[in-house]
């Protein structure tokens, strides 16, 4: 396995790798752009080829091959290890757990005939069929989103999943099938159309099955399977990340048929979360491919409070979501239907801010002379992430309160109370994270300058060697770090230094903090690297060492004559030094 590791990393260039997603110029030795993983505005992200790794100076994101595949596209290591190999062209033989690597194959291959089964059916199903037809699913959309049908019979799918030689209990834990009382299977989905659920990548993890006509419940979802997390998953994603990346803006909707009719309008960017809320790992998921989202969802008070709740979570994670408000009554798919794809199209174009909304439900809502409409006022305003947006917004409103004439003071009014009501918010905010999250630790990777020249020498082929005698030394280091990454390398390397770039045996460091922090100060600009830095900085830690001895032996109380001459001339030589260096 690590030779396989080792072999995709010599085969996939970094450079080639991030410039798939960030636009890279080269400058000097490395190449530069802006970095993905924040709102960068002046190119702040660095990739080196030579070290093999990325490194952004203004969020600190930094990392490998693997890190980048892992961190844009959500993976884990493993995941990450056979995509890169599948582009690098390596074979990877050993796997790391045979048994659960065996597993997933039956799981996948499950899901596969499901899925054959489901869209086999629809076909032989003409009041399933005529369904569709009454909700103007064509052909052509039934093929591209692969809509089949459950039949209405109790173990079709079983007896199926069965003759093709999967465990039911496999298919079980997929939400398939179920078990009953006398150790038979039967089917999960019956009776309903099919839509299958793929994750980003468009794997399918998933299935929703609609009943034809009314009845409850309307829609059945797979529950939470080996395969499926509804929290992370939301449907179209596969089919909208391009656009949504390309535009820098996704479109939420509330459903299946929503995702589908927004896209048959034209609008390609649509995707809905699936019998859940939207959640803070969907968020994260959207924050990868865009900026803004556009919140679409039935015009009904439940489907407004829940656009209010996801534009809360959205902000939280730092998007920028705008609320669409549709016409009574309506929803995507109904819209599509009734007016067509240019009304669907221009209900996404529209939208208002989180603040604009809630303002505007107040006012149509509460009496704005009454306390109540102020207070919620400044509730609404404090939950406001943007100063501008909030200041903006007081000033609009000092003007028309009641009780308050004068507009200046009816402002500073208003600013106190939202500043007092952002601090309970925050306050209380924190509190629920205290509650839910353990307290992170954060561990201080500070360098000496002169300890940051020693390591940055390492990285150097000609500057390796003297470096790797001077951090043998580990009397030498000023900072704790200093001294762990010392016995880091040595212990990666211990009798000579290791040959060729770094980005050869940069990954032989263990842990993956000193991997991070040696590469990280490959890619800093401000140290600088020639045998004289090299030499001055291993002298003047000698000479901190040094004065660190005498300090030490001079506290010691019982020192004769001899022993205080001693320290007077140790002191004199280092004065003499400090004052020639
Ligand atoms: P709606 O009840 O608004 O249905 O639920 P809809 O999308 O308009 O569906 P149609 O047009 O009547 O077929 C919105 C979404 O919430 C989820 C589904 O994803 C649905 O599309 N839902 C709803 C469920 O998961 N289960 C339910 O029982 C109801
Ligand atoms: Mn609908």
């Amino acid at each position: 396995m690590p030779n396989e590791i080792d072999l995709v990393r010599a085969r996939i260039n970094i450079v080639d790798l991030v410039g798939q997603r960030v636009l890279l110029k080269r400058a000097g030795k490395e190449w530069t752009g802006l970095c993905p993983f924040h709102d960068d505005k002046n190119p702040s992200f660095r990739v080196s080829e030579t070290l093999g790794r990325y490194k952004c100076w203004a969020c600190g994101a930094s990392g490998d091959i693997f890190k980048w595949v892992m961190e844009t596209q959500r993976v884990d290591f493993r995941e990450a290890l056979e995509m890169l190999a599948r582009d690098a062209g390596v074979t990877l033989s050993h796997r790391p757990s045979g048994e659960t690597k065996s597993k997933r194959e039956t799981y996948t291959q499950a899901m596969a005939i499901a899925l054959r089964f489901f869209r086999d059916e629809l076909p032989k199903a003409s009041h399933a069929r005529e369904y569709c037809e009454s909700r103007g699913l064509d052909e052509a959309t039934i093929l591209e989103w692969q809509i089949g049908y459950a039949p209405d019979i109790g173990d079709a799918l079983a007896s199926r999943i069965k003759r093709d030689g999967i465990p039911l209990a496999d298919a079980q834990e997929l939400f398939l099938v179920d078990s009953d009382a006398g150790g038979g299977f039967y089917d999960r989905f019956r009776g309903r159309l099919i839509f299958p659920i793929h994750d980003e990548r468009g794997a399918l993890v998933a299935f929703g099955g609609r009943l034809l006509g009314d009845g409850i419940p309307k829609y059945i979802n797979s529950g939470d399977t080996p395969l499926y997390s509804k929290r992370r998953v939301l449907y179209g994603m596969h089919k909208a990340k391009e656009a949504i990346a390309a535009k820098g803006q996704a479109v939420l909707v509330e459903g299946y048929l929503d995702v589908i009719a927004c896209h048959r309008a034209g609008v390609r960017t649509a995707l809905a979360s699936l019998g859940t809320a939207l959640s803070e790992d969907h968020a994260k998921l959207l924050k990868r491919w865009c900026k803004e989202v556009v919140i679409l969802y039935d015009a009904d008070p439940a489907g407004q409070n829940a656009a209010e709740r996801a534009a809360d979570v959205l902000q939280a994670e730092g998007l920028s979501p705008r609320i669409a408000l549709l016409p009574s009554g309506e929803d995507p798919d109904t819209l599509l239907r009734s007016v067509g794809p240019a009304a669907v199209l221009r209900v996404t174009e529209g939208g208002v801010t989180p603040l604009d909304y809630r303002l505007k439900q107040l006012g149509e809502r509460l009496d704005p002379s009454t306390d109540e409409y102020w207070q919620e006022v400044v509730h609404a305003i404090a939950k406001e992430p943007s100063a501008v947006e909030r200041s903006k917004h007081m000033i609009a409103l000092s003007n028309r309160h009641p009780a308050e004439r004068d507009p200046e003071r009816a402002l500073r009014n208003l600013r106190r109370q939202v500043a007092a009501a952002g601090r309970r918010l925050r306050q209380s905010r924190r509190f629920a994270e205290n509650a839910t999250k353990p307290a992170e630790v954060v561990v201080d990777r500070s360098l000496h300058p002169f300890e940051q020249t020693l390591f940055r020498a390492l990285l150097e082929e000609d500057l390796r060697e003297r470096a790797h005698l001077a951090i043998q030394d580990e009397r030498l280091f000023l900072t704790q770090t200093g001294l762990e990454l010392s016995r880091a390398f040595c212990e990666a390397f211990p009798e000579r230094p290791p040959l060729g770039p770094p980005a050869n045996w940069l990954s032989h460091l263990e842990p993956e903090w000193a991997r991070q922090r040696l590469g990280d100060l490959g890619l800093d600009q401000t140290v600088k690297i020639d045998g004289d830095e090299l030499s001055g900085a291993v002298s003047r830690l000698r000479l901190e060492l040094e004065k660190r001895s005498i300090r030490e032996m001079h506290r010691d109380t019982q020192l004769d004559d001899e022993g205080l001459a001693e320290v007077a001339r140790r002191l004199r030589k280092v004065a003499g030094t400090e004052a020639s260096g």
